[in-house]
């Protein structure tokens, strides 16, 4: 059994993307821009936002934040994007999920051009995930391909098992493990055996949202085990279930505790897991800062062509 550090994996990232930058600011070229575009004020949103602010400025990433109240009506976030749209200081730009309930995400998504679509979620984009055309990927799926392809693990050829279909995680990393050449089973709250199918699989991907789910019994001995899961566990009686003794300290002295998707006692069985925290969680931040620089790049090769 070993552990896939994506601490690890993502410092190795960043160390990668300040040469780039530095580089492209060596050769004379722009620095690479991101805007965030957040309706309301939802804390777990706050919280990721201030991580990815954080992340850019080390990394010398120019990063604006817009941020919009929660009443917000598409009009507004729209304009937002459009703005950023046509601003050639910009490179980047993303809608930070979840919006608003009264707001039309596909809508509001479809309105960021797809070459600014720094999270890959316009229908162009994603159609070329589909088609296995695409360069540039969402960023948490993204984010677990660096993790296999980092400790050597081949997609080709297992029998893979994602559980959870949302367009966020679970929907393109299905697809970009088929354009791996892994045959993959897509799971949701609708399949039926679904510990028939995860204890087949050699590869179990987990995106559901609903902390320790899958039990070690519903794991094949061996398989490689990848959480993407973050579910914040404040009772007392939910962290004797689902997080491993080790973290009560830590949990005493915050009041709470960060559990994946996989139950801890199914790691004893993996081959390869990722921990929760410090496994997928800190890729998906710096995938996003990756595609930011891509997109940087790319602005500069369309450029030149056009001269
Ligand atoms: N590590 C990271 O950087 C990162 C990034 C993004 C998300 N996350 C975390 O990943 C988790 C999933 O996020 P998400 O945005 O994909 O969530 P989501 O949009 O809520 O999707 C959850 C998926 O789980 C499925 N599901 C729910 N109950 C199920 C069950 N009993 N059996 C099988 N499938 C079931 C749902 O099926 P239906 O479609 O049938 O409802 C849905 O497809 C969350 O904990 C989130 O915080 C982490």
């Amino acid at each position: 059994m070993s552990v896939l550090d994506g601490k690890l994996v993502a410092e190795k990232i960043q160390g990668e993307l300040r040469l780039e930058i530095e580089r492209l600011k060596g050769e004379g070229g722009p620095v690479p821009g991101l805007v965030v575009v957040m309706a309301g004020d939802d804390p777990a949103s706050r919280s990721y936002v201030n991580s990815k602010n954080k992340l850019a400025e080390k990394l010398g990433i120019r990063s604006e934040l817009v941020p919009l109240p929660e009443n917000a009506s598409a009009e507004a976030v729209i304009r937002s994007i459009e703005k950023a749209n046509s601003d050639p200081l910009v490179h980047a730009i993303l809608v930070q999920m979840p919006l608003p309930r009264h707001l039309d995400s596909w809508r509001i998504l479809g309105r960021i051009l797809p070459e600014k679509d720094v999270d890959c979620f316009h229908p162009y984009n994603q159609g070329l995930i589909l088609q296995n055309r695409a360069s540039l990927f969402p960023c948490t799926p993204a984010g677990v391909m660096r993790i296999l392809d980092h400790f050597g693990i081949e997609p080709a050829g297992l029998n893979a098992a994602v559980v959870g279909r949302s367009f966020l995680v679970g929907k393109p990393m299905a697809a970009m493990l088929v354009n791996r050449n892994a045959t993959v089973t897509l799971c949701h709250s609708r399949t039926v055996n679904l510990g028939m199918i995860l204890r087949e699989a050699d590869l179990i991907v987990a995106a559901v949202g609903k902390p320790g789910f899958i039990s070690a019994d519903m794991v094949k001995p061996g398989a490689v085990l990848i959480d993407v899961g973050i579910n914040h566990v404040a009772k007392e009686e939910d962290f004797v279930k689902f997080c491993p003794p080790s973290q009560h300290e830590g949990f005493k002295k915050k009041g709470y505790a960060i559990s994946g998707d996989i139950h801890f006692q199914a790691f004893a069985k993996a081959g390869h897991y990722t921990p929760v925290p410090g496994g997928v969680g800190p890729l998906t931040v710096t995938m996003l800062m990756h595609n930011t620089v891509e997109l940087c790049k790319r602005s500069i090769s369309v450029t030149s062509t056009k001269e």
